[in-house]
């Protein structure tokens, strides 16, 4: 595509053909406010709505003024970011959207992190001087994982952008008029009640707080204050590098020790690592499509293959409610979070003698659909969920503020033994690729018995939203499929319903761009990939530093197998560690 050339405020640029006015102006470094748009690079995650008109800019010989992030550049075109006209009507504009806006500021979820907070504050609005009615007509939704609040509603769409075009999965839309204007699921139903999968990533692209997470923060601060309780708390991979960003560190900063250390400020009586429940569902996925592959090559024509990973709750929540005539392919695993709910509530309340039910399970995870997924019936034993409490990666932040730590003048600290011992394969879970690289790491020499040639599985990392592999055990070709963001799935699960014309054998799935270091409970992206591929390569360096990278190397978890559990898929570990699925019907 041949360039093309602009002026921005006198200055030169050119860009590729295609791009906006707004592209070429941050090419030249000159910023021009936005609010509604959003481009994720690198995803499906594009929100050209063109509703907001903050970004207006003159466009010479053009009578009205252009809003700069959906008009495109055009060869010659001569564009003024800064005039009268321009600086009068940008800040009109902003005044009518915080003219029926709630002024909840102190105590709204999003505050310090609104872009609409930020805008008013870059505009220099000290007064509004257009009144109007604020909107009281939506009751709040609240869900276990995610709370919409619509009276701060600005109809920007890029929920909907990004739950219709990016997660194909269709539960909001812009519904009603004027005034009454909001994006909603049908009939204004509760999300609970509709085809949602509760990923968040709706809450990770709207600029003010009416999408926000069910903050548990409060929950956990109430448990470490209970006397008769014993609360541990089990940190997911994908947090230790983004938590920092809370802090203002550069994205992708492991901070694992002085997180592992503040965890311990804060309370809780024993600090683990999800990684130790990865690895243990690596023994359990592992052996599971080693089991069905051994099927299918001798000769058995029923076996659900591909298999697909089953760790993402999200996804689950997707192919239950979307793909029911393919219910029986996911593995049977459960997440890693409800494994090492389900092991701390059995194996360990048996080393420390004390009933599950005084045992309280904290999870701190970069993700909503785990708020949802710990609540789900099944994932309890006489009412008694193995997993009680989820905080998200920025409600841990929160809490080390609330308690008043530094975590920059923490010493690292260690994650406590027994379910704190992890090994690379379990950080890698945290990036999209990483599962299915941690089984084929152990189902390579399970099956081979040979060491593996090379660890390190190069050909299913990377970004794009689906990819496709071939891995070579030892003259067993292995076809391997991997997908993230739920629109990317649903592509490939049509094609595995349409015959699975590839022959994949394996594909992993995850509902967040770049997997779950880009889920809906990290820090907030701003609509910067750059941010998300950072913490990526913090993944598999934390990975590359482990000296053991092979779940099943993990003395922990084998001391698990030999103590408690038999084997992997043994009736017990079937028991504890495996789940089912059933079709949902939902609006
Ligand atoms: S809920 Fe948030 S993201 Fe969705 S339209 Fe409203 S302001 Fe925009
Ligand atoms: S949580 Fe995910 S599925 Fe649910 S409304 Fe938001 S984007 Fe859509
Ligand atoms: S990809 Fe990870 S963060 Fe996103 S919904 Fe799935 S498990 Fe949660
Ligand atoms: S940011 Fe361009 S119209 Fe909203």
């Amino acid at each position: 595509m041949s360039d093309i050339r602009i002026v921005i405020d006198g200055k030169e640029v050119f860009v590729p053909k295609g791009s906006t006015i707004l592209d070429g102006a941050k090419k030249l470094g000159i910023t021009i406010p936005t609010l509604c748009h959003l481009d994720l690079h690198d995803t499906k995650m594009v929100n050209q709505t063109a509703s907001c008109r903050v970004c207006v800019v003159e466009v010479e010989g053009r009578g009205n003024l252009a809003p700069s992030c959906a008009t495109p550049a055009l060869d010659g075109m001569v564009v003024r970011t800064n005039t009268m006209r321009v600086l009068e009507t940008r800040k009109t504009v902003t005044e009518l959207i915080l003219s029926d806006h709630p002024k909840d500021c102190l105590t709204c979820s999003q505050s310090g992190e609104c872009e609409l907070q930020d805008l008013a504050e870059m505009i220099g609005i000290r007064d509004i001087n257009i009144t109007g009615n604020e909107m009281s007509t939506y009751k709040k939704d609240y869900s276990t994982s995610i709370i919409r609040d619509m009276d701060k509603c600005i109809m920007c769409r890029r929920c909907e952008t990004m739950c219709n075009n990016v997660q194909e999965v269709g539960a909001l839309s812009g519904i009603n008029r004027g005034f009454n204007a909001v994006v909603s699921p049908a009939f204004e139903l509760p999300l609970t009640e509709t085809v949602c999968t509760h990923c968040g990533q709706c809450v990770a692209v709207c600029p003010v707080g009416a999408l926000s997470e069910n903050d548990h923060t409060w929950k956990v601060v109430e448990a470490l204050a209970n006397p008769e309780k014993t609360v541990i708390v089990q940190v997911a991979p994908a947090v230790r590098v983004a938590l920092g960003e809370e802090f203002g560190h550069a994205p992708g900063t492991i901070i694992t020790g002085k997180m592992v250390t503040a965890l311990k400020q804060i309370g809780f009586d024993q600090v683990f690592d999800t990684d130790f429940a990865a690895d243990l569902t690596i023994m359990e996925e592992g052996t599971e499509l080693l089991g069905r592959l051994g099927r299918f090559l001798a000769g058995e024509k029923d076996v659900p293959l591909p298999i697909l990973t089953s760790c993402c709750p999200a996804w689950v929540n997707f192919v239950e409610s979307q793909f029911p005539d393919l219910i029986d392919i996911p593995s049977s695993a459960k997440s890693p979070q409800q494994m090492f709910g389900a092991v701390a509530k059995s194996y360990y309340a048996d080393i420390l003698k004390i009933d599950r039910k005084d045992l309280v399970v904290v999870s701190v995870m970069p993700c909503l659909a785990k708020k949802y997924e710990a609540d789900r019936v099944e994932f309890s034993v006489d009412g008694n969920p193995d997993v009680d409490l989820v905080i998200s990666t920025r409600e841990l932040a929160h809490l080390i503020e609330q308690v008043n730590i530094d975590i920059d003048e923490l010493e690292d600290s260690e994650f406590d033994k027994p379910l704190g011992v992890s090994t690379g394969a379990g950080v890698i879970f945290g990036s999209t690729g990483g599962v299915i690289e941690a089984a084929l790491r152990t189902a390579y020499e399970v099956h081979v018995k040979k060491p593996l040639p090379k660890i390190d599985f190069e050909q299913l990392r990377g970004f794009e939203g689906v990819r496709a592999a071939e891995v070579d055990f030892d003259g067993l070709k292995l076809n391997i499929g991997i997908a993230h963001g739920l629109g990317n799935a649903k592509a490939l699960l049509t094609e595995i319903r349409n015959g699975n014309p590839r022959n994949f054998h394996a594909i992993e799935v995850m509902a967040c761009p770049g997997g779950c270091i880009g889920g809906g409970g990290q820090p907030y992206h701003h609509g910067d990939s750059s941010i998300i591929k950072k913490r990526m390569d913090a993944i598999y360096q934390i990975d590359q530093d482990m000296p053991i990278r092979k779940s099943h190397e993990n003395e922990a978890v084998m001391e698990l197998y030999d103590k408690y559990l038999g084997e992997p898929m043994s009736h017990k570990a079937h028991d504890l560690l495996h789940t089912h699925y059933s079709q949902k019907d939902k609006a």
